[in-house]
């Protein structure tokens, strides 16, 4: 039980790191929650229109939840591992130095998935840039590949890890729902579009 404490807490503060906030902040392209749609995630940073901040943004929201991952598994094991990965999950979106205001989570699922199941992440990743491709909403990207992985990982990885991933999309899709509702109305920004999104 302590292990397991442990790898919450790790995970969490790892996850609450908001590294989209940090680099608009650090390169003075101003608070990125007056931007766009006002989220703290690499979609919105893109909105800037600086390209290697958004990267920089998606690299650290999702390697936060892969390190978190592997230090909690070379520590404590596979399922403390899993726990840390779904505990970076919540600290990206309810972050305590955000006032528990933080992002909806896509890139930090990514950086989990990618440290329990990487080909499972890969998966993720080519139903994202797939759903990109032919629609450009960054949103139904994630919703779409976030429906995919619980389904793979049911296959690949057991009812454990695949139960713990489906309620992290069921916390994706909540997250999202200002997004639904903006597709379901034709309004959703497209990526490329600079500040088109409302908050
Ligand atoms: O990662 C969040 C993305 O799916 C949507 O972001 O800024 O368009 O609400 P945004």
């Amino acid at each position: 039980l302590p292990a397991l404490a442990a790898a919450l807490a790790l995970g969490y503060f790892a996850g609450s790191i908001p590294f989209g906030v940090l680099v608009t902040k650090l390169a003075g392209a101003g608070d990125l929650r007056a931007i766009g749609s006002g989220n703290i995630g690499a979609t919105n940073v893109l909105r800037t229109g600086r390209k290697g901040l958004a990267a920089a943004t998606l690299i650290g929201d999702m390697l936060k939840a892969t390190v978190a991952v592997l230090a909690a598994s070379a520590l404590f094991g596979p399922t403390a591992g899993l726990a840390a990965g779904a505990a970076a999950f919540v600290g990206h979106v309810f972050p305590v130095w955000l006032g528990f205001r933080g992002g909806k989570g896509v890139a930090t699922y990514l950086g989990a998935l990618l440290g329990v199941a990487w080909p499972v992440a890969l998966a993720f990743a080519a139903v994202w840039l797939i759903v990109a491709k032919a629609t450009r909403y960054s949103s139904a990207s994630a919703l779409a590949a976030s429906l995919a992985a619980p389904i793979l990982l049911a296959v690949t990885s057991g009812w454990l890890t695949a139960s713990a991933f489906a309620v992290m999309t069921a916390g994706l899709w909540l997250f999202h729902r200002e997004n639904i509702a903006r597709l379901l109305a034709g309004r959703e920004s497209r990526i490329g579009d600079k500040g088109g999104a409302s908050p």
